[in-house]
């Protein structure tokens, strides 16, 4: 009997391409959010909010290419509470199979005293007409109160009637600054949907940010108490600390159905991939204890963990690596293999590459095979995401030498390609790494704040490729880059020059000297 029967279904609204890159440095390009959105409709999410038309050109683009290339999911659009925000929505998800304008407006009476500068009954007025304007537009509306959790319930609940009355389909209830605990959250949907008198014309969802920790928490005691849509990103990316996290919530009612009834649409075995996906797309790196997609999330270290695994994976597992997609670490065939063995590898890993990329990255899978002595699946996943994040990259090492002295000197010269020009330059620094990004910062003539920089291992032992990861920040714009190499200061170089390239992508500025001053 299937684990479905008698299980209410939850829809998963995957809002990685619109909260989630709202986190700091997440900036995603035109490809990578399609590469993204193609892995979140092929899994079965529902529904994916894939960006924010009004916010930019290319967040228009986005949504409306993504509308236009998706086979099963609804594409929502973001819109503010105002008339050309709906508008621009409404054009870019038109495209869709299925497409959904989804419109907010802060409820809360600190946002209306101090952000919005309205009253409540301002805040009513401004409900009805845009939810009315975005059903003129499309059937499928959904309603967000912003700081819902902060929100007197009777007030919430004369909003909710009448998005519902305007014609809303969803409700999301929105704990903005992640305060609620599960408890207060279970309350308030509950006690809404019993207040609301026009209830149960609509869906109600949960949107919850994990300032406390809480946000999986909470999406599931929203559940419990009625919701039956749930907002979250891949990796729990988001504002600030996050949203919930997609892969938590799947695998919590996958694993747990005892105490949590519920299903929903998502093939479990795409997590592990979708997490890698995004990660290397938005170049932020999953902490290696995370829940279900972590490095460490299926690592047993201890003597007494590893003894009890081997004699029955069910005394310290209560799921398996297989059900989220991890694969056990398989050798692939080594320097020998050719290129056709190499296409069928990626196909496994869940890749089709164009042409020209299969090419590049043959060629540098050739050449890892030739420096390392086993290539491991993690080491091509890592090869190709490098490939596809920096193809568009403006600005490319070509060649470095670091000089570096024990207590004495440290310099890097280094030739670096600016759109197709080669030049040279070299710098001093206190250490290798601060000598290579001074003699990045001369060649480019700009001096970008390092917010971020860390390199971790992509297998293990002392031959293992290096993941580097540089943030940077310039002008109050942050852009995130990351490079893989088995030299880990060439990835460290790479990496920032990435991050750096995403700088002038965002803001289509020239290479050189883009961002003194
Ligand atoms: O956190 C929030 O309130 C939001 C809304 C736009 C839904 O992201
Ligand atoms: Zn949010």
């Amino acid at each position: 009997m299937s684990a479905q029967t008698n299980t209410d279904r939850v829809y998963i609204f995957d809002t990685t391409l619109r909260d989630g890159e709202q986190s700091p440095g997440a900036t995603m390009t035109l490809e990578e959010k399609l590469q993204v959105a193609e892995i979140l409709d092929t899994m079965g999410v529902d529904i994916i909010e894939a960006g924010f038309p009004i916010a930019s050109n290319g967040d228009f683009e986005a949504v409306a290419t993504i509308a236009k290339r998706a086979k099963n999911a609804v594409i929502a659009g973001l819109a503010r509470a105002i008339p050309a925000d709906i508008d621009r929505a409404g054009e870019a998800v038109r495209f869709a199979r299925r497409g959904r304008i989804h419109t907010f407006v802060s409820t809360s009476p600190i946002h209306l005293a101090h952000q919005m500068k309205k009253t409540e009954e301002e805040v009513l007025e401004i409900v009805t007409q845009t939810v009315t304007q975005s059903r003129n537009l499309i059937d499928d509306v959904e309603w967000s109160g912003m700081d819902a959790t902060r929100t007197p319930v009777e007030f919430l609940a004369r909003c909710t009637e009448a998005a519902i009355k305007a014609g809303a389909t969803t409700i999301n209830i929105p704990d903005t600054v992640g305060y609620s605990t599960p408890e207060d959250y279970y309350e308030l949907i509950k006690t809404l949907i019993e207040m609301v008198p026009n209830s149960d014309k609509a869906i109600f969802s949960t949107h919850c940010h994990n300032d406390l920790g809480m946000a999986v928490a909470n999406s599931l005691a929203g559940v419990r108490a009625g919701a039956r849509q749930i907002e979250c990103t891949i990796n729990g990316l988001g504002e600030r600390a996050g949203n919930a996290a997609l892969e938590e919530i799947v695998m919590a009612f996958k694993t747990r159905v005892d105490a949590l009834p519920y299903h929903t649409n998502v093939e479990s075995t795409h997590l592990s991939r979708a997490s890698k996906v995004v990660s290397a797309a938005a170049n932020f790196p999953v902490q290696y204890n995370k829940a279900i997609v972590g490095k460490n999330a299926f690592a047993h270290e201890s003597g007494i963990h590893q003894d009890g695994m081997l004699k029955n994976a069910l005394t310290y597992e209560i799921m398996t690596p297989e059900s989220v997609g991890i694969k056990s670490t398989s050798l692939v065939m080594g320097k020998h293999s050719g290129r056709h063995a190499f296409r069928e590898k990626l196909k496994d890993l869940g890749y089709e590459l164009a042409d020209n990329q299969l090419q590049e990255a043959f060629q540098r899978f050739k050449d890892l095979a030739d420096r390392k002595k086993h290539v491991y699946d993690d080491d091509i996943v890592a090869l190709v995401d490098d490939e596809m994040g920096s193809a568009a990259d403006r600005i490319k090492l070509v060649d470095m030498r670091v000089i570096s002295k024990t207590g004495g000197e440290h310099r890097c010269e280094m030739t670096v390609s600016i759109d197709g020009e080669v030049s040279e330059v070299g710098y001093d620094g206190t250490g290798s790494v601060d000598a290579i990004f001074n003699a990045i910062k001369t060649a480019v003539n700009a001096n970008p704040h390092l917010v971020l920089y860390a390199v971790d291992g992509v297998t293990g032992g002392t031959d293992a490729q290096a993941n580097a990861h540089v943030r940077l920040e310039m002008n109050g714009r942050i852009a995130s880059g990351s490079a893989t190499e088995p030299d880990t200061l060439v990835a460290s170089a790479r990496a920032y020059l990435n991050a750096y390239n995403r700088l002038l992508v965002e803001k289509g500025a020239s290479a050189q000297g883009a961002m003194a001053g």
